[in-house]
């Protein structure tokens, strides 16, 4: 297990004199801290796949950070054979790791476009070709960064207006899905950086409004369990106050808590759920970590049943995961994982010294057909609002449409 000194929330090492690039393995998380290093665009492409890094922001930044120390390991090495065509059929490769989260198809797109204003296709890769990229890559950090924290200003103005207008007073909860913060991103995250905005800023002790974040409840998130391993450590490692609950206990912890029961030590309310985004698209519709529609559909079963315990259902995403090319979530392709991932838990043995060998096992019945969609698009009408880095939240329309600007 890692000590609280090996704990961190980098997901991503870029160093930018040596043009070198080492990932967190998000696969050991939270129970090892361990940097894995990424030399070529295959390692990406692997990394990616097998999800040692994953979350749209994140994938991206990974994605564009490879291709350019696959590049500059390339002209190291005195070779001279690739042409600009070669490195751009490795960047449309490289997009088909995992095909619904559109930051990543957006950077390597935008960096394809990059070198194909600056060289024919014929011509080979030289020190112009890396210079664009690696000032591309290193905007795409330094801009993701710099947005999160806008983005989770403007949440938390969203929230605080939000409260303010229904009169709300007293505590309040969040639930969220999926992992949105630190670790899926190049640091604080979208969904959960609201969070971490909001609790650093309207917690008991500091709060100046009548109200206050009092508890975060993240979803377990089967069946890769990114809540459960991956938000748990982040909302730990910030000192938030959390409980960890089951994707399927949502619709009984808001009912329990509507009628003051306590959940564990707290009764807040839910007032929002907060989710990030792997694709927005057009009208709005959001596709998001598997269970994100259901966690729309059980707060608009509640809103229906009483207005006055409102739960505001927030899309938070930095302007690269919006799609305008896509009409409609008809329009967007669904990851589909394999079936061991439902089939089998994967985890390190736990005994009373310490962590032990990895080790799977079997929870279901052998060769049995599994559906196993990683995403799924939660139609627009069920989205209260969508928090990026412009102040301007989007909202609905009087005809209920999103009108969506990059
Ligand atoms: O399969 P994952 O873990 O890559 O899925 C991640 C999500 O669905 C996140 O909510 C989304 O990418 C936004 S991360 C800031």
């Amino acid at each position: 297990m890692s000590s609280k000194e090996d704990k961190t929330l980098q997901a991503i090492k870029f160093d930018r004199e040596h043009v070198k690039l080492d990932i967190l393995d998000q696969l050991v998380i939270p129970y090892s801290t361990t940097y894995i290093p990424i030399n070529t665009i295959e390692d990406a492409f692997q990394a990616i796949k097998l999800m040692q890094v994953r979350g749209a922001p994140a994938i991206a930044i990974v994605g564009a950070f490879a291709v350019v120390v696959d590049t500059h390991t390339y002209l190291q090495s005195g070779e001279s054979s690739k042409t600009i065509k070669d490195l751009k059929d490795s960047l449309d490769y490289l997009i088909t790791s995992r095909p619904t989260a559109v930051n990543l198809a957006n950077a390597l797109n935008d960096m394809k476009v990059l070198i194909s204003l600056a060289a024919e296709d014929s011509k080979p890769v030289d020190k112009t070709t890396l210079k664009l990229l690696y000032d591309y890559a290193v905007a795409l950090y330094d801009d993701d960064l710099a947005n999160n924290f806008k983005l989770g200003e403007n949440g938390l103005q969203y929230i605080i207006s939000s409260l303010k207008e229904e009169n709300f007073e007293g505590p309040f909860s969040i639930i969220t899905v999926c992992n949105t913060g630190s670790l899926a991103t190049s640091g604080h995250g979208t969904a959960l950086g609201i969070i971490r905005s909001t609790y650093q800023n309207l917690n008991e002790e500091n709060t100046k409004e009548d109200f206050w974040l009092d508890h975060v409840y993240p979803c377990e998130t089967r069946p890769y369990n990114q809540g459960a391993r991956l938000t748990t450590y982040e909302l730990d490692y910030e000192q938030i106050p959390f409980t960890l609950i089951c994707d399927n206990m949502v619709s009984s912890l808001i009912n329990t808590l509507n009628r003051e029961k306590a959940v564990k030590d707290s009764s807040a309310p839910v007032k929002f759920i907060i989710v990030g985004a792997d694709r927005i698209v057009k009208n709005g519709d959001t596709a998001n970590k598997i269970g994100t529609f259901q966690l729309a559909t059980i707060a608009n079963y509640f809103n229906n049943k009483n207005e006055n315990q409102k739960i505001r259902f927030i899309i938070a995403a930095p302007k690269t995961t919006i799609d305008l090319n896509t009409p409609t979530g008809e329009g967007i392709v669904i990851e589909e994982r394999p079936a061991n991932e439902l089939t089998t838990l994967v985890g390190p043995q736990l005994a009373q010294d310490g962590v032990g060998e990895k080790v799977t096992v079997g929870i279901a019945t052998p060769g049995i057909n599994v559906w196993n969609p990683a995403f799924d698009v939660t139609p627009h009408e069920l989205i209260d609002s969508i928090v990026t880095e412009d102040p301007h939240v989007f909202t609905k329309d009087a005809s209920g449409e999103y009108q969506l600007s990059k």
